[in-house]
């Protein structure tokens, strides 16, 4: 820490002091290598003194400089970005915020919850600040609670969930960017003095254009094996920003929380605003294992049953779209079989009957069976695959109407539009104005329908294929800025009712391909559509961004047609996340079913390595014409390494691999697995054993003389 220029006003000097603070009161929020040390200053205001890998001796955390205010407030002293900004009931735009109380809990066996209680000393005001340390999984979960005590409503102008101060040399940010079809394209870039923001207007969606989820290096860019970095993710299915001040001494804050933009939220009096969480991990060594702190903790904490089995499916969209009837899906059910699929997932089209479902124009908000498409109703098909020894799941969106649908006939004061302009269409529908209870009911009652009445149901896919424009809630009235914040909140709200009548059924949430990417949807659900690309060439990158950030078993990965590349290359590159299928499986040669029957079997044998084991990025798409990863289990016994060749030339001199996350002592067999039927290994080790030393050390060359572009290998370890 440097010592700062002290040549400010004396008021400034109250947030920003490099003075050790020897006397104050510390708080240590820590989990088994990372410590966030917050002190409370002689003023009564709570600093944060360190941020970091945690200190050997706990004494040295008392010698710390007293740092920056930890949760700054707007219309005050401090001249930059705060965290939080409201207006009074009175029309008074400022906040002090002065210690009261601290409380420290634990809500589970493995986690730590500091809850420090703030004060305005002329406003019966109160702010929360909540840190939950999950100790072996290194990650924080940070929130607020805003408390109005006033006698009337006050404005929230900004709530961050959290702020977070550094102080080195040089800071470079990683950021995901993307648009449909091309989700979570990384982008890396050294942050200057001012302002750097990320965020999302989109209402519906966290994402699209950017992802709610960042990694911040210090002092040099990291890899995947060295350099301090920060991995941060805000858990909200809504607007989010990312705020990164460098001020003029070289430190910077990272305000993260829902976007304020157009979201000043009139908070009444009594009531308490929650912020979503912002989640973050820290480490010392590289971005690898930030990845498999937030792989650990969400499996344990946060994702629906996150350390559970999941199921291989086969979906018709790519295959028939709207096209089909009770025959074609009973042939596409018994392909489920053949292929070894665990499941038969119905998509988009089977509703609607004012207004049947044939096209993207029509239907949604209509949910009941088409009778001319589907005369013995979903009833019939839960049934059918029942008998054929599969099982059966749906799609829907029941966030969403058409305009032509009955849904809109009857409701029209259900919708998100702005009276006296035009409606705004987007892939011909309208969003459902979920600020209302009423609509919620709706939605709620939609899906309780469709599983209530169907037991067999074993499968849902949620989807929300819009964004929000022209927005204004008929429900809201003067109340239009609570819109943003009031519909994600109603939405979890309809969830949670869900969640607590079914609560093991597995959903997948989809938005248009990737766009609802968040961890407090994933507290829902089980996993979700990573994108709606899947030329696997694409795929390789946006699996890679998201790997960095969620464990492979909530990243659905499905093999289609999409793509002029081998079916071989195309399922390596959909098993290293959640497998399935949405191809036409009667158009495949018997090569190429039995290379994929097969494929599943292998896919069961190393699923649980896949989804439970720990993530090493060994090779990185964005530094080679190669991505390498694999994953190793709990008790070093078993790996499996995914070697995807993309614009690689022949003769391009690539290094032998070397291996990460085994054990050395132990003996591993090296073996290649799914190759199409007659095939030779490409893996120039194949079949040989090797200490985990030697494969650390000196790796594998994963591809002999059969270095082709767009080709792939799967390799299989085990421990002697
Ligand atoms: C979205 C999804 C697709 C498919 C279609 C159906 O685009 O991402 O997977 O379900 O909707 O309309």
């Amino acid at each position: 820490m440097k010592y700062k220029k002290y040549i400010l006003l004396p008021a400034l000097a109250l947030l920003t002091t490099g003075l050790h603070a020897q006397d104050g009161k510390r708080i240590a929020i820590e989990t088994d290598h990372t410590a966030l040390i917050l002190n409370i200053g002689k003023n009564g205001r709570v600093y944060q003194s360190y941020l970091g890998e945690r200190l050997a001796d706990a004494a040295d955390n008392n010698v710390l400089p007293q740092g920056k205010e930890a949760y700054i407030t707007g219309g005050m002293e401090d001249q930059f970005q705060p965290a939080i900004r409201i207006t009074h009931t009175d029309g008074n735009p400022s906040l002090e915020l002065i210690y009261a109380d601290k409380k420290v809990i634990h809500p589970d066996t493995g986690s730590t919850e500091t809850i420090i209680s703030l004060k305005d000393p002329q406003y019966p005001i109160t702010v929360n600040l909540h840190y939950q340390a999950y100790a072996h999984e290194d990650v924080i979960k940070a929130w607020t609670e805003i408390v109005n005590g006033e006698k009337g409503t006050i404005i929230l102008n900004d709530y961050a969930s959290s702020m977070l101060h550094f102080d080195a040399g040089s800071y470079w940010l990683t950021q995901f960017h993307g648009d449909w079809a091309y989700e979570m394209q990384m982008q890396e870039s050294k942050l200057t003095s001012g302002i750097k923001e990320i965020d999302s207007k989109l209402g519906t969606r966290a994402d699209m254009y950017q992802s709610p989820m960042f990694l911040l290096s210090l002092n040099k860019l990291s890899d995947e094996t060295s350099g301090e970095v920060m991995a941060g993710t805000l858990a909200w299915t809504g607007n989010f920003r990312f705020h990164f001040e460098q001020d003029q001494n070289n430190s910077l804050r990272v305000v993260s929380g829902i976007n304020p933009y157009a979201s000043a939220y009139q908070l009444a009096a009594g009531k308490t605003f929650t912020t979503p969480a912002f989640i973050f991990s820290y480490s010392a060594h590289g971005r690898g294992q930030v990845s498999r702190n937030l792989h650990a903790w969400a499996r344990n904490y946060d994702v629906m049953d996150g350390n559970k089995s999941r199921l291989v499916l086969l979906n018709n969209w790519e295959t028939t779209t709207f096209n089909f009837n009770e025959q074609r899906l009973d042939g596409i059910m018994d392909d489920a079989v053949k292929l070894g699929a665990d499941l038969f997932l119905l998509d988009d089209g089977w509703f609607g009957n004012k207004y049947p479902r044939s096209n993207d124009k029509a239907g949604l908000g209509d949910w009941q069976e088409t009778k001319t498409k589907l005369p013995n109703g979903i009833t019939h098909l839960v049934k059918q695959a029942d008998a054929k020894g599969t099982k059966f799941g749906i799609w829907i969106e029941p966030e969403m109407v058409n305009p032509k649908s009955e849904l809109y006939e009857k409701h029209p004061d259900w919708i998100i539009k702005l009276p006296n302009r035009a409606e705004n269409y987007y892939r011909n529908q309208l969003v459902l104005d979920l600020a209302n209870p009423k609509v919620a009911d709706f939605v709620f009652n939609t899906m309780d329908d469709l599983i209530g009445k169907h037991p067999g149901l074993a499968f849902i896919k949620w989807d929300c294929n819009r964004l929000m424009s022209n927005n204004w809630s008929p429900y809201l009235k003067d109340k239009q800025s609570n819109l943003y914040v009031d519909y994600v909140l109603n939405l979890y709200d309809v969830l949670k009712r869900l969640r607590a009548k079914y609560p093991h059924l597995p959903i997948m949430l989809c938005s248009g391909g990737g766009a609802r990417t968040d961890y407090e949807a994933l507290k829902y659900f089980t996993e979700f559509w990573a994108s709606d690309d899947t030329d696997p060439l694409e795929r390789v990158y946006i699996q890679w961004g998201y790997s960095n950030f969620f464990p492979s078993n909530t990243v659905t990965c499905h093999v289609t047609s999409w793509g002029k590349q081998s079916l071989k290359f195309r399922t390596d590159v959909a098993m290293m996340g959640k497998l399935g299928y949405d191809i036409d499986v009667s158009k495949m040669t018997p090569d190429e079913l039995a290379f994929s029957q097969q494929a599943i079997k292998n896919y069961k044998r190393l699923s649980s390595v896949i989804w439970f084991g720990e993530l090493y990025r060994l090779v990185s798409p964005y530094e080679a014409n190669r991505a390498v990863l694999m994953y190793v289990d709990g008790i070093k016994a078993k790996a499996v390494l995914f070697n995807y060749n993309l614009n690689i030339r022949e003769r391009e001199q690539v290094n032998r691999v070397r291996l990460q996350g085994l054990d050395p002592q132990k003996k591993y067999k090296v073996e290649e697995v799914n190759m199409m039927p007659g095939a030779k290994p490409i893996l120039a080790d194949n079949g040989r054993t090797y200490t985990g030393d030697y494969l650390m050390k000196i790796g594998l060359d994963l591809n002999g003389w059969h270095l082709k572009a767009l080709t792939s290998s799967v390799v299989e370890m085990t421990a002697q």
